[in-house]
This record gives structure tokens, sequence and C-alpha cells, in this order.
């Protein structure tokens, strides 16, 4: 049952390939001047035709029309229903990297599901907080496994279905010894931990596996499969953001960091569920989304770079059904991705670029960031306030913050040292 519905996405995936390579869907853009001119949506007008005004008529009416709009049309509609869950603490070392932290793992088990995957956190909490207080802790997925984002050995290998790797260090769908620290330099945890901050990662195929199958061994095979098939069924995007929150409800039970200091962040595909759950669970006290692209941080009306129509093809399991219907026409999306931005306001927000990353479409993320100036100012907060995209190496804004790095499409070393000293500008002062 489960497959055979699964094949019109399936079948969708394969027509629009075809038609690519028979020439039929426009070349993915790659020319500033060939950008067609598109009007972006009002933040600030309702579906009604309202002008927005306060921050009141935000909150009780914009805000949540526009959180549905973007469930309806692109990620899908979350599930209400809680899973019951048991933390098991698998280990505790307190003089980890080099006696600067302390590191802990964690299990989240499914209790209701002893078959479904656990959730299985790496938590680093830094030793040398100034002042008693506790340390504000970033929140975010890995793609290789939480013993690929460092190679301290008492890391436990994961386990879980991973991506085969060209290299020979995941084979036959698992992770080898090899495999540690394979990621590393994504997460510089000694520079993080070194300005007082914690950080709590897993990995996202514990959630979900990346592939079009994936749902059958991940939380969708027990919450809303996609076997109901409704235009807004949730789909991977959705359930990593989800995981996000969890990873959050169990922060708060955890002494050791700040959970109201918690600052979402993702790179990519995580950098657009990282949105997507800071626009949802307005815990999160802070935001950072690197490089995420079509379906994050880039405008869907410019067209340059990724489209709807390459985004859907290829990763037909990311974004609920409906966001096919968009396919080259985004003008009749009744959203823009700056809206999604908009839904971070008045926390902290945090959009990077790079250069080399011209699929992600870099100006479109700072133009999508530029646009949510009205929403923070709402509020009194200083967004973008520029509206030249900022040359390399030029961090811009305030309360909203923008950087084109040079190079390829990644996490660096320049971005994390950036994303800390935001942090350390607008959440960290407030003890
Ligand atoms: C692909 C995809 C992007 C995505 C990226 C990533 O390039 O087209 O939308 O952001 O993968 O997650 O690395």
């Amino acid at each position: 049952m489960p497959t055979l519905l699964f094949k019109p996405l399936l079948f969708s995936g394969l027509l629009f390939t075809s038609l690519l390579s028979y020439g039929q869907t426009p070349d993915i853009n790659y020319d500033e001047s060939k950008v067609p001119p598109y009007t972006l949506p009002d933040p600030l007008v309702t579906k009604a035709g309202k002008k927005v005004t306060t921050v009141r008529q935000w909150e009780t009416g914009r805000r949540p029309e526009l959180l549905k709009l973007f469930a309806d049309n692109l990620y899908g509609r979350t599930p209400e229903r809680r899973l019951k869950t048991r933390y098991e603490v698998r280990s505790v070392d307190s003089s980890a990297l080099g006696g600067t932290a302390i590191r802990k793992q964690i299990s989240v088990v499914w209790t209701e599901y002893p078959d479904l995957p656990s959730l299985e956190l790496l938590l680093y909490v830094p030793k040398n907080r100034v002042g008693n207080n506790r340390p504000p802790v970033f929140v975010g997925l890995n793609y290789m496994g939480n013993h690929s984002i460092t190679t301290e050995p008492g890391i436990a290998l994961s386990t879980h279905w991973l991506p085969n790797r060209p290299d020979g260090k995941v084979v036959n769908n698992r992770a080898t010894e090899a495999a540690r620290g394979v990621q590393q330099s994504r997460w510089p945890l000694e520079l993080i931990i070194s300005k007082g901050y914690a950080v709590a990662t897993a990995y996202y195929g514990d959630l979900e596996p990346d592939h079009p199958e994936g749902w059958k061994t991940g939380i969708r095979s027990v919450l809303d499969p996609p076997t109901t098939a409704r235009p807004d069924s949730w789909q991977a995007i959705g359930v990593w953001a989800w995981g996000m929150s969890r990873m959050l409800d169990y922060l708060e039970t955890d002494g050791l960091v700040d959970a109201k200091r918690a600052i979402v962040i993702g790179h990519s595909r995580q950098g657009k569920a990282a949105l997507w759950a800071g626009a949802q669970d307005q815990r999160f006290a802070a935001v950072i989304a690197n490089e995420s692209g079509e379906g994050g941080a880039a405008l869907s009306r410019r067209i340059y770079g990724e489209t709807i129509e390459r985004l859907n093809s290829s990763f037909p399991h990311w974004f609920c059904p409906q966001y096919r219907s968009y396919v080259n026409r985004p003008e009749a999306l009744p959203v823009d991705q700056h809206e999604l931005l908009a839904l971070i306001a008045p926390r902290p927000l945090y959009v990077a670029s790079a250069e080399g990353d011209r699929w992600a479409d870099p100006k479109g993320e700072f133009l999508s960031a530029r646009h949510t100036d009205p929403v923070y100012q709402l509020y009194g907060k200083k967004g973008i306030g520029i509206d030249t995209w900022p040359s390399v190496h030029q961090p811009v804004g305030e309360t909203v913050r923008y950087h084109l790095r040079t190079g390829e499409h990644d996490v660096k070393r320049y971005d994390w040292e950036q994303f800390l000293d935001f942090a350390e500008k607008t959440i960290d002062r407030r003890q």
C-alpha cells in the first residue's frame, strides 16, 4: 500500500527529469541580467488585503495566517500528537576536548514504538563559562552521524542508515570507524566551546533517512505517514524541523545548558529545516540558516539558481505535495521566503551565503533577509537596513544579519566566527 501510493511522487520526479533532459523546462539561470521582474507579497498585508500596523495584529492575525500558508503550500502540516519519550543518558565525560568540555550522549527513545530508531543526541558543554550562568546552546542536525563531527573516540558510531560514500568510509549504508571526523571542519567545537557556547547535535537520518523511501523507517512511519496523501502532508523537511524541537524538549530538562537561549542552526537542506523549526517553535531564541537556498532563505520569485521544479524533481520527499503545483509559476505561491524569515521576528536571525554557491542564489538570500525589515521594525528592531548586496566578508545588519563568504557550498570556520559574534551581541546579552 505505501509503495503504491508513493509511486506518483517518484513518477513525477522522473517526468520532470525527462522533461528537463529534452530541454522543455527552462535552463537554470545564472545571469543576473536575465532575472525576470517580480513582485513580492507584502508580509504586512493580510490575505484579506488589510494592512498590519501593530505587533498585536501581527501576532494574533497575520503571523498565524502566514504560518498556515507555509504549512499548506511548502512544508506540510506538523502533527500535533506528541510521541512519548524516554531519555537514556549513555555516557558523560567531564574532560572532553582536552578537558575544556563536558560531553554527554543521550538516546531519545520513542517508548510507544520500540522498533523506531532512537534519536541519538550528542551534547558538548563548555566548562569555562564566565560567571555561573548556564551557556546558550546551538541546536542542529548533522549529515553523517555524531561520530562525523569530531574524531573524539568516545562517541558512539551511528548504527543507523547512512548514505554510502565513494571513499569507502560508509559501506552498505553503515558507518565504519574510518568515518570518524569526516565532517569535523563543519563543527569547530574548540572554537565554539572556547567562546562559552554549548552544542547539541544529532544525525538527521535518525529522524528520517534522506531518500524517497526513508519515511518507512523514520518518524513518519508512525506519525502522519504519507499514505494519507493530503496536499499538506508533511515530508522530510517537516520531520527534521520537528526533530529539532524534540532536541529542545530534552535540553529543557538538562540543567547544564540554558534552553531559553537555544539557537537553531542548519546548513543547506538543514538550513531550510532550521528556518521552519524556528518559525514554528518560538522557544528557539535565535535562528541561523547557512546557504539554505531554494525553499529556505532564497526568494522563490527571483529566478536564479535552483528552482521549485528542480527542488521537487530531485527531492520528491522533502516538501508537501501542494508545493509541486507551483512548478514554473512561483508567482502563484501565496507567500515568498522573506515571509518565512519574518516569522522569526523579533528574534535574532542570521542568513549566510557563499559566493561559489550560486545554486542557492546568494543575492536572493540577501534580498529575502532585507525584506523582513518592516516586520522587525514593528518590534522596534533594526534588521538588514541596506539595499545593496554587500561584497564578500562584509557582514551587514543588526537583529537580522547577513554575510557572503568566499568559496563553495559548505560550513566554514569563517561562518561560525560570524555566528558566534552575532550570538554574543544578541542573545548572550540576555542573561
Ligand atoms: C541540493 C539541493 C539544495 C540543498 C542542497 C543541500 O543541492 O538542490 O536545495 O540545499 O542539496 O542540502 O546540500
